[in-house]
């Protein structure tokens, strides 16, 4: 009936697809929203066999082989669409047929890192309209460069085409993450690598890896096998060194660092078997152990001395110089009721749980110092008061309703790096569209100085795993993840929701066009009755895709 009355009243439809482009017409919008992006009028279109190629006095970067194999595959498949026995309609003609995409790269930087530079500038239709020309400080800005031109593709008159267009593009935050959890629940190694690609194509380039918490321990280290041995929910739920090694390859090949998380001393059950019956402490109840376990016990060397061979290992196979130390959800209680840690506090005088805290953070900072490793902590370790250096990286988590403004605001007045991840829990979810609500939030929207607001490194959204697994984590994630991705990639004044719903739900239609299922996050028909749908339908069975 909605489309009927559509259909008989026209003329209101017309309005409303002047004030709202429609869904199904793709017109190559970009997402993120890039830097500085002028579009003009006319157009090129490309042909089938477009080339890449290097410029010559650029260096020859080993991942760009493999980048160029990619957006090579992916801008011939809109190819397969396009059919060319529509009869064309030819209202306006191309200004050129490109065939070639010309890339200069100034520095391979090799290992994706915090100081990358993802900068790159691109020129459609100018100097040449048979050239697109590419150019990037590092090779991060070619791969950058080149999902920003396959995403302004679109169909004019059936024929794959590209708007003369300038973009000169950069991230505004260096550190834009995502965090997995693949302790609540194992996800297979093909859903990572996945998750990476289309955490590339969204511009995010760190994939925090939270590994390891109380509920399995599926890290199978070499040095330490028990810990996964007693620690993994099966021997089939393990990463093997060889398969992480695997994934931080696949990752490097698509500009995303993998930051591991081994969170401790809390939320470390999952360690206890392996780790030997010293690990963690012994909880007491009326004065006598009752059975359970708290957090590791940081009163015996043994356990550093653990921690420092797991660590020395780490460090082998996670190239990233991050590391993130966890820290958070501590709970006193077990510490208080044990004799043994109460002796040692009076014998080392100390007065609070926080300060046996920060023995153990002291350790563990220690072991990242001797391993040349930076490190990131949530928050707790710094609202509890334990003593961090100023390297120290602080996640704030906390607050999702607005109270981490204030945590921002007195960790960056203390001097140290911030990373926000509290408003993009995407684990919560809720009816309706909820995407707008990420979208709106500012990093920087907190009392400080412009000091504090440069101590301010990025975000993080996170996934945590207690009700996802590889079925239905990549739907859950994307495109909700689409919106952080733009608040930490885009400008501060890129701000409006109503603006990029409709660039969204052409980007959400192109990512399911490429294999990935992304969610129906937008259906409003109040305001465009064809509004929600995609140009193809999705199959998830049978759909051609580009996601490994
Ligand atoms: C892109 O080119 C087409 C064809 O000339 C034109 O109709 C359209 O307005 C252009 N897009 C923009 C954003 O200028
Ligand atoms: C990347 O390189 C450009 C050009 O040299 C420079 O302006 C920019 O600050 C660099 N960005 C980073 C993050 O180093
Ligand atoms: C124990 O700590 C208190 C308070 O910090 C301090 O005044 C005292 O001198 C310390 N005693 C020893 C033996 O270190
Ligand atoms: C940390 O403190 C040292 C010594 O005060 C100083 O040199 C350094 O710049 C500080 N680092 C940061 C990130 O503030
Ligand atoms: C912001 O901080 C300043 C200085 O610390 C303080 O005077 C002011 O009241 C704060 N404003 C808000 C809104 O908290
Ligand atoms: C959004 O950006 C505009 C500039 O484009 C600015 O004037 C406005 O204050 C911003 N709004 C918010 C809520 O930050």
């Amino acid at each position: 009936m909605r489309f009927l009355s559509a259909f008989l009243f026209g003329n209101a439809l017309t309005n409303a697809a002047d004030r709202f482009l429609p869904p199904w017409k793709f017109v190559g919008t970009v997402w993120p929203q890039p830097q500085s992006m002028v579009v003009k009028e006319d157009y090129q279109i490309l042909d089938a066999n477009i080339q890449f190629i290097l410029t010559p006095d650029s260096p020859q970067c080993d991942i760009i082989p493999d980048v160029f194999q990619r957006y090579q595959a992916l801008i011939r498949s809109h190819f397969k669409s396009a059919s060319s026995s529509k009869k064309l309609k030819f209202s306006s003609s191309p200004a050129g047929v490109i065939d070639t995409i010309e890339v200069k790269i100034v520095n391979c930087e090799n290992l994706p890192s915090q100081n990358m530079n993802e900068s790159y500038t691109l020129q459609v239709g100018s100097p040449s309209s048979e050239k697109v020309e590419l150019t990037a400080m590092a090779e991060w800005g070619v791969i950058h460069g080149l999902e920003t031109l396959t995403q302004m593709i679109h169909d004019i008159d059936y024929r794959p085409s590209i708007n003369s267009t300038m973009i000169t593009d950069w991230p505004r935050f260096p550190f834009r993450g995502f965090l997995i959890d693949t302790s609540r629940h194992y996800l297979p190694v093909s859903v990572i690598k996945a998750q990476i690609t289309a955490m590339s194509w969204n511009k995010y380039n760190v994939l925090h890896w939270h590994i390891v918490d109380l509920e399995s321990f599926p890290y199978q280290s070499q040095v330490l096998p028990e810990l996964s041995f007693l620690g993994a929910y099966t021997p089939l739920h393990v990463y093997t060194i060889n398969e992480i090694k695997d994934i931080i390859e696949f990752a490097r090949l698509r500009g995303v660092r993998v930051v591991p998380e081994f969170d401790t001393p809390g939320h470390t059950d999952s360690w206890g078997p392996g780790a030997g019956p010293k690990f963690l402490t012994p909880c007491y109840t009326n004065g006598k152990p009752d059975g359970t376990r708290g957090p590791i016990n940081p009163i015996y060397q043994e356990n550093y001395n653990l921690m420092r061979k797991l660590f020395t290992e780490v460090n082998q196979v996670f190239s990233d110089s991050y590391l993130h130390l966890g820290g958070d959800e501590v709970p006193f209680g077990c510490w208080k009721s044990n004799p043994d840690i109460t002796d040692y506090m009076t014998k080392h005088n100390l007065t609070t749980y926080a300060q046996i805290e920060q023995v153990w953070v002291q350790g563990m900072v220690d072991i990242a110092h001797d391993l040349k490793k930076n490190y990131v902590v949530w928050e707790e370790v710094f609202v509890n008061g334990v003593k961090i250096s100023n390297e120290t990286v602080v996640e704030v988590w906390k607050g999702k309703t607005g109270t981490w403004k204030d945590t921002m605001s007195a960790v960056t007045k203390s001097g140290h790096k911030a990373i926000l991840a509290s408003p993009w829990y995407l684990n919560y979810i809720s009816y309706g569209v909820d995407w707008e609500g990420y979208y709106n939030i500012e990093p920087t929207d907190f009392n400080g100085t412009n000091a504090q607001y440069e101590l301010v490194m990025g975000g993080s959204a996170a996934m945590w795993g207690e009700y996802v697994d590889g079925t239905n984590i990549l739907p859950r994630i994307w495109p909700r993840a689409s919106a952080v991705a733009e608040r930490l990639w885009s400008d501060k004044s890129v701000n409006s929701s109503a603006a990029a719903r409709w660039r969204l739900n052409e980007w959400r239609c192109k990512m399911l066009a490429r294999g990935l299922p992304a969610e129906p996050e937008l259906h409003n028909p109040n305001i465009d009755p064809n509004y929600g749908y995609c140009p193809t339908p999705f199959d998830p069975f049978n759909n051609a895709h580009f996601l490994f």
